[in-house]
């Protein structure tokens, strides 16, 4: 097994993503636990990576399956010098990150607003962006967590999200390193978020709607009791979703669970 903190660091030495890591063989949530850390002073970059979760957190306080032996659970904890109201933009360019990073491994990779990545329509990766900020002006820091699925099989994932879930070596065919995925990853989103300091959210924007399958198309948005539908028509620079509602008018979404309606 090289999937193992020494190989990890090894391979991250030097590196301003998880040059700092902490391997772990089971935590509750790599979020919480890296979440604690950065409030201890944790510096940028600092990375939480755990065989198995047993407190794995989801979007809208749901949890994430998180079994031993087969995905990637991790956490980066960034300190960008921006305002709260984009932290949004991390968890876009976070999305995009992953996308190009699946691309390498295979075709059909999109992405999903709020920010799932899929395959062939199928949910392979989640991510969970938990910010700390004392008040309006500044980010303290921002956890980002994500979860792929690599090597579980369709017949091992959760009953009640098989159907629309799936797995990099389900869609590949192949058993894939987790070493050298994570350390891919680790480095694929060093690049975006270099690019998101020097040239601004507009190219990681683009990016993230070349990968999104939703654009044009009919949607309908739930979030706890609200149902918004309309036609898609982007994400602006807080992440949210703008969809034009059966009036024409433009609706901006800023949280809720999306699917796509049959024409
Ligand atoms: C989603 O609901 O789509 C987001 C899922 C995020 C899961 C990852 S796994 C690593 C990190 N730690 C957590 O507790 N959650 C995130």
């Amino acid at each position: 097994m090289d999937f193992n903190e020494e190989n990890l660091a090894a391979r991250l030495s030097g590196k301003r993503i998880g040059n700092n890591i902490h391997f772990f063989t089971e935590v509750d949530s790599t979020n919480d636990v890296l979440f604690k850390l950065a409030r201890s002073g944790a510096p940028h970059g600092t990375v939480v990576i755990a065989e198995s979760q047993t407190k794995g957190k989801g979007r809208l306080s749901r949890q994430w399956s998180s079994p031993p032996g087969c995905n990637i659970y991790t956490s980066i904890a960034l300190r960008p010098s921006i305002e709260p109201v984009y932290a949004p933009q991390i968890t876009l360019m976070a999305g995009v990150a992953v996308a190009e990073l699946l691309s390498e491994y295979c075709t059909g990779v999109t992405l999903k607003w709020p920010n799932d990545v899929q395959i062939g329509g199928g949910k392979v990766c989640g991510i969970l962006a938990e910010m700390s900020a004392s008040d309006e002006s500044i980010v303290d820091f921002i956890v980002v967590g994500i979860g792929i699925n690599v090597n579980i099989r369709k017949m091992d994932i959760d009953e009640s999200i098989r159907d629309r879930a799936t797995s990099l070596a389900e869609e590949t065919g192949q058993n894939i390193s987790r070493l050298d995925l994570s350390a891919k990853l680790f480095d694929r989103f060093d690049v975006l978020y270099s690019r998101l300091l020097d040239s601004g959210f507009g190219p990681i924007k683009d990016a993230w709607l070349s990968y999104c399958d939703m654009v044009g198309k009919q949607v309908r948005v739930v979030f706890k009791n609200d149902i918004e539908s309309g036609k898609v028509l982007g994400v602006d620079d807080f992440g949210a979703l703008l969809i034009s509602d059966e009036g024409g008018k433009t609706k901006r979404i800023i949280a809720g669970d999306a699917s796509v309606l049959k024409e």
